[in-house]
């Protein structure tokens, strides 16, 4: 056989074998580089007569021709199936269940204090911001606290200065509000209140809303009816709502509120401890003194006022036992609610 018979069969069974596209980038070289057998075939002509020349050179040319061809096609051929291999790899399946994106929602704690938010805003409250940082005149002294109050023990309050402490009841916003707000007043007051207490119903921070309404010829009639349309707007209206006379030393007279047991309907049970009640809230009327410290002539204006607590709120309603539970930031307990 002549040598371009030989080289053009030699591509053929090459170029057959050829699987990838680094192996085809060599067979290029091998064949059409500078040093190319058929480059070679063309350089080859010199040795050649005249007459020879013509045929020879036309049958290089044509080879030449047609293993560029080749190339190019088998070229396309080897992309295409790397493509649909690559394809194959990344296919989606459209009609499989999307997932959804994680949404956030309101902890468990500030959904409790937005429901009672709601529920005096819809009364013609209004929500009224303290200081967490206070200092003892708001926090004890203008509410009547004694000196020797018990609260006021290194035991129960975070001080910060002799003077000054993280507040540890939200009553204290009762007489910044009354320095500064001509009555009427009608408010409600959420937030953080803090005090040297840490077991499973006490964290060192909770959370407290407090209630103030100040006007002329409040009566004890005002703070029943308002505390009993609200308790049974948050614990439903089957519930039962009882005043017990208690003592706090901003209010005369004083009391707690219970509901009947949620949980048994006052049948008696775990929950209510078989008393078949729940304690809710403190309230009671604004005492004389409390007005007085302010500069209100007790004689012409009056008041009632209540404090509740959330997380207590919170943890009866849904049966939680620890109250650290709340603060840990633990997803699996927080995607309940
Ligand atoms: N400040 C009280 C506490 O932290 C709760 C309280 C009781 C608030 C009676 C009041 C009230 O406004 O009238 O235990």
């Amino acid at each position: 056989m002549d040598p371009i018979s030989t080289i053009a069969q030699e591509v053929k069974d090459e170029l057959e074998r050829i699987t990838d596209l680094s192996a085809l980038e060599k067979f290029r070289v091998k064949y059409l580089g500078k040093k190319g057998a058929i480059t070679n075939l063309l350089r080859s002509m010199g040795t050649l007569n005249k007459e020879e020349r013509p045929v020879f050179g036309k049958r290089v040319n044509d080879l030449s021709k047609e293993v560029e061809e080749k190339l190019i096609a088998k070229e396309t051929e080897l992309k295409n199936k790397a493509r649909a291999f690559q394809l194959r790899l990344e296919t989606v399946d459209v009609t499989l269940p999307g997932r959804s994106p994680n949404l956030g929602h309101r902890h468990p704690i500030k959904q409790v204090m937005e429901e009672i938010e709601t529920i005096f805003l819809n009364m013609g409250y209004t929500v009224a911001e303290g200081f967490e940082v206070e200092d003892d005149y708001h926090n004890f002294e203008a509410l009547n606290i004694p000196k020797d109050h018990p609260s006021r023990d290194m035991q129960d309050t975070f001080w910060i200065t002799d003077d000054v402490l993280i507040r540890t009841h939200t009553s204290s916003v009762q007489t910044r509000i009354m320095e500064k707000q001509k009555p009427p007043i009608r408010i409600i007051s959420p937030g953080r209140v803090y005090r040297c207490d840490d077991d499973v119903t006490h964290s060192p921070m909770f959370h407290q809303v407090e209630g103030l309404v100040i006007d002329k010829d409040i009566t004890f009639g005002d703070l029943k009816w308002t505390l009993t349309l609200f308790l049974k707007e948050l614990f439903g209206e089957e519930r039962e709502v009882r005043f017990r006379p208690s003592y706090f030393p901003f209010t005369e007279p004083s009391c707690e509120v219970d509901v009947s047991c949620f949980a048994c309907g006052g049948k008696g049970c775990r929950l209510c401890k078989h008393t078949g009640w729940i304690e809710i809230l403190g309230s009671g009327l604004v005492h004389p003194n409390v007005l007085k410290n302010v500069g209100y002539d007790p004689k012409e204006l009056g008041g009632f006022a209540f404090g509740i607590g959330i997380e207590r709120i919170a943890m009866l309603r849904y049966g939680i036992d620890d109250i650290r539970l709340f603060f840990e930031s633990d997803m699996r307990f927080l995607r309940q609610f």
